[in-house]
């Protein structure tokens, strides 16, 4: 998924810094997953993963990509759905066929619903928005009826979380739609099927970054890669967290031109120049690790001095290393009149220190 701070292109260096300081195995957290690209990675390279985000959609891609350890038994929903093979393949085949209903996404993200028609959102096709809301209901009605698992549940799910944000007519992030058709928006949702990664012993949260990794028992690692700006993700990715949550016990009710939804228990203190640098030394403090690994980059709101002298504080002083490299930047917007970028690559670092 298009996502702010995503890792999948620095993986290669995260693993190569890994290797360089020994850090070869045993239990690892990772508790600003995202969209879970190195708790997999890291899961793929034989770590006992614990993934976290405060964010459902992160939770939803990190049970799917890192808790989930074999590909799910599927044949009591395939024999009920009279399909010819019992594969998360097959099933995914039968979501992509069900027509368009108007529901939730219909009616709030594309500019044919009631809601959204008012505001003029243009974030989906009705057609795209309508086969979101198939597919959803549809996923919800299993998951009641008892047809389908926790696991393959959240493997679906997973997936037309990321096939809507292939469609979906933004420049990457939801605070905005484009005000005509982007060349993405208008091709047909598409889903595509689930790859599970096998091991077992790995686990998915829906919390806090210091509730997570205080409550540990000793682990090896921990991988820190917390919001580096003011940018609050609930703002920014509020569309697939409706997707995620759904509409189902709780009706979310959406407000201005984005529909944005009530979402204040989610707004981080790492995205808060007045708060980041006492998370961060709490966290910190707390972290029953052997390794601190933390991505950031040179655009950071918490200040390179501050992570200096609480690293060396808390770990061994003279293991205490930053590790660069040069990035292109991810971009969801152009230079504005409030955000001057400073040019198309930022620093990436990885700061680490044993305890
Ligand atoms: C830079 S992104 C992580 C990107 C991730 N490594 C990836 O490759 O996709 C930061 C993440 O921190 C999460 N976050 C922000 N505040 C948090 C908190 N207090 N506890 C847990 N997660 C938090 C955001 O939801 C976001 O997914």
């Amino acid at each position: 998924m298009r996502y702010i701070g995503n890792k999948t292109r620095l993986l290669g260096f995260i693993s190569r810094i890994l290797r360089f300081r020994g850090i070869r195995g045993g239990s690892a957290v990772d508790p600003f997953s995202g969209t879970a690209s190195v708790a997999r990675r890291l899961k793929e390279r034989g770590f006992r993963v614990v993934a976290a985000d405060i964010m459902e959609y992160a939770y939803v891609f990190a049970r799917a990509y890192v808790e989930v350890p074999r590909i799910p038994d599927t044949t009591d929903l395939a024999r009920a759905l009279e399909l010819r093979a019992a594969t998360p393949a097959a099933i995914t085949r039968y979501l992509d066929r069900l027509p368009p209903e108007a529901g939730f996404i219909h009616d709030h993200y594309s500019p044919v619903g009631a809601a959204g028609r008012l505001h003029g959102r243009m974030y989906f096709t009705p057609e795209n928005a309508g086969r979101i809301d198939a597919i959803r209901n549809r996923l919800e009605q299993w998951r009641r009826d008892g047809w389908i698992g926790e696991d393959l549940f959240h493997l679906l799910l997973a997936e037309l979380i990321e096939a809507a944000d292939r469609v979906a007519n933004t420049t990457g992030v939801y605070a905005a739609y484009v005000k005509s058709w982007q060349p993405n928006a208008v091709r047909p949702l598409h889903l595509r099927e689930p790859r599970v990664r096998e091991g077992n012993g790995c686990h998915a949260f829906r919390a806090d970054a210091l509730e997570v990794v205080r409550n540990q028992p000793p682990f090896e690692l921990l991988y820190l890669d917390p919001p580096y700006n003011t940018r609050q993700y609930a703002g920014y990715y509020h569309v697939p967290e409706v997707i995620a949550r759904g509409w189902f016990d709780v009706h979310p009710s959406t407000r201005g031109k984005t529909g944005l939804i009530e979402d204040n228990d989610k707004r981080s203190d790492w995205s808060r120049a007045g708060r980041c640098e006492e998370a961060f030394e709490a966290l910190v403090a707390s972290a029953p690790c052997r390794h601190f690994v933390m991505s950031y980059n040179d655009e950071g709101i918490i200040p390179e001095a501050t992570i200096r002298r609480v690293f060396r504080e808390h770990g061994r002083a003279v293991t205490y290393r930053r590790h660069a490299t040069g990035y292109r930047r991810y971009r969801s917007d152009s230079d504005g009149e409030n955000r001057r970028y400073r040019g198309d690559s930022v620093r990436e670092y990885l700061y680490c220190v044993e305890k």
